[in-house]
């Protein structure tokens, strides 16, 4: 069976690529079969950028087919910060969640998108990249325990529930990164012979 990489060590993300690629005929590894290997700091201007700085050095350390990922919460008012810096917004999900509602206080424009750019790298190259958006908007105050990050005080588009307030099947029939990872999919269908020969 093929092998592919999924380069995260973030067990909330493997979970929710191993629940999407369920049905797909391959293993799944994620970083943590690979403790020798340890990634260097993102220093990429975009999600693209990262997501494929991660793809290319997560392929070359385990010779693997590898998807990394980079995702990020981009709020209007606030000119799409976080961004790129989600994961570095404060010193955990709860201080990143305050910091995001105490500089919307007093903003009218709600309107947020969560983004994941999928990078896929083989042979030491990146071959691909996709791009999965997800529209919605920011609440006043937490709601829900599920998911992780910024779930709690996102609410997509079309829904009255948080990301938080949803199960991990509805969540990831239209998430962002279910998006992306649906693009790639697509993708990866047409070269799959190619890495079932080579791999
Ligand atoms: P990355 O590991 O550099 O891609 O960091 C992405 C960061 O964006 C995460 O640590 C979260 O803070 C946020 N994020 C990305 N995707 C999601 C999601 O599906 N729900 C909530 N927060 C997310």
């Amino acid at each position: 069976m093929t092998v592919i990489v999924a380069a995260t060590a973030n067990a909330h993300k493997f979970e929710e690529y191993r629940a999407l690629l369920g049905s797909q005929d391959v293993e799944l590894h994620s970083l943590l079969d690979y403790p020798g290997f340890t990634p260097s700091e993102e220093t990429g201007k975009t999600f693209k950028e990262n997501a494929s700085q991660k793809a290319l050095e997560a392929c070359n350390y385990t010779d693997r087919p590898t998807f990394a990922d980079d995702s990020g919460l981009e709020i209007t008012a606030l000119d799409n910060a976080p961004g790129i810096y989600s994961a570095r917004y404060g010193k955990d999900d709860a201080d990143r969640i305050g910091r995001v509602l105490r500089e919307l206080e007093g903003k009218s424009d709600r309107s947020a998108r969560f983004v994941c750019v999928i990078a896929i790298a083989i042979n030491g190259e990146v071959i691909e990249t996709f791009e999965g958006v997800m529209e919605g908007t920011i609440i006043d105050a937490p709601r829900g325990e599920n998911g992780f990050g910024y779930d709690p005080i996102f609410v997509p588009k079309g829904e009255t529930r948080t990301f938080a307030e949803m199960s991990s099947e509805e969540k990831n029939k239209i998430s962002h990164r279910a998006r992306a990872l649906q693009k790639a999919l697509d993708f990866i269908e047409d070269e799959m012979s190619v890495l079932d020969d080579e791999f």
